[in-house]
């Protein structure tokens, strides 16, 4: 048994990880032992690795956030779980490992037929992007919505969501070269980002207004998406890829009445309901298992190549996510 453990952050996220071998805790009543499948590697994740994510949890400690498994052992009196079942991992439990003990009640069951490396991505960037979608602005069918850093999976995932639901997405990338990438996973206008950002915007929208701008990046993307917005219009912040504080002009905020928001799927989780956490979570898991929302994977590794996983995952330009087969060869 083997896990990505980590003793102290820095700011070379590869360099503080590493695989170590592990004794596994025997079974206690209500527990299972779970042979972990997939779990990615998210911005997040190495942001937490750095020691700048929002919330850090105690040394030494297991990388890893979500991902997906299979029952591999019943502890003592559990019996609600089959040997086999298809399971997804609780959030934030380290799971960046071969094997791990959970308790059974804290398991959700996934469709079998589902492919394991797209569920594993379920539990954070699917939820973002339906919730971003929906709770800050009441959209229509036929209304625009603008986002940056769409080659990113919360971007893909978001495309896909709008169009189910009717929404039309003006989705800006960084660079030309990830434009193709993210027309053929289904976005129908995709910009390069630049100074005259809203002037291409106006003319691809002919003029409509945008009621709700979501934005990834920070500093001065920002202002640039901001300045696509109508009056009244909402921005929404989850990110900042760009290691900058978001940037925004009095002259764009001011005088068009803009709404600046943020968004954090943690805090999501500590004020929705069990149940409404739960329909969010069958919404998704049917459609990600029926092939209907899917995020691109570059490459998958091996526990034994978490730093070379992790420093793919921190890299530039990625044509995808990095997703760790913990019990790969
Ligand atoms: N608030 C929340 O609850 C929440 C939940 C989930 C995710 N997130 C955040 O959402 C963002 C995307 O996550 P993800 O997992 O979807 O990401 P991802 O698939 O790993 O992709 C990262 C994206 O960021 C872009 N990027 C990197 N550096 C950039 C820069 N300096 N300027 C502009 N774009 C840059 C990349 O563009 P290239 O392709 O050009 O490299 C890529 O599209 C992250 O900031 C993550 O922390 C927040």
């Amino acid at each position: 048994m083997k896990r990505g453990e980590y003793a102290s952050r820095g700011p070379v996220p590869q360099e503080v990880i590493s695989a170590k071998e592990f004794e596994l805790p025997s079974l206690g009543e209500g527990q299972v032992l779970i042979e972990v499948l997939a779990s990615p590697i998210n911005p997040s994740d190495v942001l937490t690795l750095t020691g700048e994510y929002g919330m850090l949890p105690p040394l030494p400690a297991v990388g890893g956030n979500e991902g997906v498994g299979r029952v591999a052992t019943l502890g003592p009196q559990t019996d609600a779980w089959a040997i086999g079942e298809l399971v997804l991992l609780p959030i934030g439990s380290g799971t960046w490992t071969t094997h791990m003990v959970a308790d059974a009640q804290r398991l959700i069951a996934l469709p079998p037929q589902g492919d394991p490396l797209q569920l594993s991505m379920l539990s954070v960037n699917p939820p973002t992007a339906l919730l971003m979608l929906r709770e800050f602005v009441d959209l229509q069918p036929g209304d625009w919505v603008i986002q940056n850093a769409a080659n990113s999976a919360v971007g893909g995932y978001l495309v896909q969501i709008a169009a189910s639901r009717g929404l039309k997405t003006v989705n800006i990338v960084r660079r030309k070269s990830a434009v193709d990438a993210v027309k053929a996973s289904g976005a129908e206008h995709v910009l390069v980002d630049g100074d005259d950002l809203h002037e291409r915007v106006a003319e691809l929208t002919s003029g409509a207004k945008i009621r709700l701008g979501i934005d990834a990046v920070g500093g001065m993307a920002s202002e640039r998406l901001a300045r696509c917005l109508g009056q009244a219009g909402t921005m929404v912040n989850y990110g900042g890829m760009s290691g900058e504080p978001c940037m925004l002009s009095p002259a764009t905020f001011v005088f068009r009445d803009l709404h600046l928001r943020g968004f954090w799927l943690a805090q999501w989780f500590r004020t929705a309901t069990p149940e409404k956490q739960f329909a969010v979570f069958r919404e998704l898991a049917l459609q990600v298992a029926q092939g209907e929302l899917k995020a691109r994977i570059q490459a998958t590794y091996g526990i034994d190549q978490i730093r070379d996983a992790v420093a793919a995952a921190a890299g530039d330009e990625r044509d995808g996510k990095i997703v760790l087969e913990p019990n790969k060869g």
